[in-house]
């Protein structure tokens, strides 16, 4: 027995991010564990002042693919200009939610200057809990900017008002094999 058999770390390792999901469902049980565990993650001075929204009707998966579709073309609206994308980001369109039975997405008050990192905090949570049942993930965009920037886009998907939306990721029974990511970096620990 050594401490890589923990089963939290044997959780962490397996954890992959995939590009292809079984359509089939995980349980109710799972899901709601996933996400009381997004809930349990630490949050700058308490304020737990994220919301989890889970699109995962057939109504859901075609207003998602509506509004990334005008993410993608019209960068969301409302129709002002979008601020520009970076020229090292590359943003595609998944519109088909890469088979995957339900996308997870994480918001939090706009004028909140931690909520970002409340929201990734929640999300790795989240990451972890469901591999530990054999459930895997991919983030989604939202390195950009705000995935809906259209407050009635918004609307549709019951996000809380002056919410923005920090993370976004899909998660299912995972199809294929990951990509491969290589060995973990080497000089990224410094011990003071
Ligand atoms: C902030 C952040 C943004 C990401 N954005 C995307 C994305 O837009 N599309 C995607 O397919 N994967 C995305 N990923 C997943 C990474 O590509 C993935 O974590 C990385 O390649 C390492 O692979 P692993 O998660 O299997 O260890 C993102 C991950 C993070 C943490």
């Amino acid at each position: 027995m050594t401490v890589m058999d923990n089963d939290t770390i044997k959780s962490i390792l397996a954890r992959r991010s995939y590009k292809a999901f079984d359509s089939r469902p995980f349980s109710e049980d799972i899901l709601e564990t996933i996400i009381e565990a997004g809930k349990y993650a630490p949050t700058g001075r308490n304020r737990q002042a994220w919301h989890f929204t889970v699109v995962k009707s057939e109504d859901g998966k075609k207003m998602y693919k509506e509004a990334l579709t005008d993410f993608m073309i019209n960068g969301g609206g409302p129709k002002v200009a979008p601020p520009p994308v970076p020229p090292n980001i590359i943003v595609k369109p998944e519109p088909e939610f890469r088979g995957a039975p339900v996308l997870i997405l994480v918001s939090g008050p706009a004028s909140d200057d931690l909520v970002r990192i409340d929201c990734a905090l929640a999300m790795g949570n989240m990451f972890i809990a469901a591999a530990s049942f054999g459930v895997m993930s991919g983030w989604t965009h939202t390195t950009v900017r705000d995935l809906f920037p259209d407050p009635a886009v918004k609307k549709k998907f019951k996000i809380p008002d002056g919410n923005d939306v920090y993370a976004a990721a899909f998660f299912g029974y995972p199809l294929g094999e990951p990509k491969d990511r290589g060995p973990r970096k080497e000089g990224t620990v410094t011990v003071v």
